[in-house]
């Protein structure tokens, strides 16, 4: 690739959870390389991720991965502009890895170092195959650690409208998959297994948060669904898993559609985005689509690959941190706990 002098290339690296993973974006919308190294099949055996495996494979595969970044690029150090990475939230120790490596990097090519929020990410793959989409839209992210509605106000700048007062919805999702025998990641194996089922098989409760309409709670459901499969047992009763995980699902997905396109509407946006790995799930696809469509919303969403945890939205979101004038010293630090909004 002829990289042009005007052009801004960041290379961007994610470490925050299971994936270790580079990307190089120019101008903030275009994916030059997009390499995820993934430690699920590694995890699995635990029916988890055990954070100290994670931490190791990270370091084993970092120098790789970013190599190979750069690479399918066709570009050299030389021609980045600054080097994005991942920073909080996430498990401490896999953060750590990408920080360093990022570092290091930064500090041996003389390039500058911007530290990004992996939620900010999540919410930034939308850019990547939607030049059209800019802020201010509703956006609803919902990972394995996290269920948040925001309104993006402007690139990195939100407002968080409503939360999870319990579980985080991909958290639900894989509880309830091991509860079932489907394993880990459960999100992907009960979107698949719920194509099979009746949604409607199970009447599951669906929590509503006392004076906070856009809060989400999943434990109730959650509990609902783990006492059924108890009764079950207990009755020597066959749990038809494709109705219980499909009728499950269609509880989750029913509190998020009716939550975010109701804020759509009270705040009067007319464009509406989905983040994160549960984003990926079908059924949620679907039914977001169709309460858009209805409600004369434009519904936005990224490719399943820029879903789930990805170095490509670290590098959009690390792009508009730059433009605005984000540089992290040589004492940035993982935050596992990391605040969105906060720097
Ligand atoms: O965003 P992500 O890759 O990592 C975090 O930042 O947490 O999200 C991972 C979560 C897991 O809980 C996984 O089960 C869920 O996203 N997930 C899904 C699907 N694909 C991944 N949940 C429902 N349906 C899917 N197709
Ligand atoms: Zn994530």
């Amino acid at each position: 690739m002829e990289a042009e002098k005007k052009d801004v290339l960041i290379l961007a690296i994610e470490s925050s959870c299971d994936e270790t993973a580079a990307s190089v974006v120019r101008n903030g919308r275009e994916v030059l390389s997009n390499v995820i190294s993934s430690q699920i099949a590694l995890h699995t055996q635990f029916g988890g991720v055990v954070p100290e495996i994670a931490s190791r494979k990270h370091i084993e595969k970092i120098n790789q991965v970013v190599t190979q970044a750069l690479e399918d690029a066709q570009v050299t150090l030389e021609d980045i502009t600054a080097i994005g990475v991942t920073y909080g939230p996430g498990l401490v120790g896999a953060l750590l890895v990408g920080v360093a490596e990022a570092k290091a990097i930064a500090f041996a090519a003389k390039k500058p170092l911007v530290g990004v929020h992996h939620i900010e990410g999540h919410v930034s793959a939308n850019y990547i195959e939607n030049p059209e989409l800019e802020p201010p839209f509703v956006c609803l992210i919902v990972s394995g650690g996290h269920t948040h509605l925001v309104i993006v106000k402007d690139y990195g700048e939100f407002e968080i409208i409503g939360r999870t007062r319990d579980d985080a919805a991909g958290e639900a999702f894989d509880k309830v998959a091991r509860a079932v025998g489907l394993g880990y990641p459960g999100g992907p194996k009960v979107d698949q297994k719920a194509r099979e089922g009746n949604p409607h098989a199970i009447e599951f409760p669906r929590a509503k948060v006392e004076g906070s309409p856009y809060d989400f709670s999943f434990s109730g459901l959650k509990s609902a669904v783990l006492n059924y499969i108890n009764k079950a047992h207990m009755t020597g009763e066959e749990i038809p898993v494709a109705d219980l995980v499909a009728s499950f699902q269609n509880a989750v997905v029913e509190a998020l559609v009716s939550r975010t396109v109701l804020a759509a509407k009270e705040y009067g946006y007319d464009k509406l985005a989905i983040a994160g790995g549960v984003a990926s799930n079908s059924a949620l696809r679907e039914a977001m689509q169709n309460a858009c469509d209805e409600a004369g919303l434009t519904f936005y969403h990224p490719s399943p690959i820029f879903c789930t945890d990805n170095a490509a939205m670290i590098g959009v979101a690390a792009y508009y941190e730059y433009q605005k004038g984000t540089r992290h010293g040589w004492d940035l630090n993982a935050v596992p706990n990391l605040k969105l909004g906060e720097r």
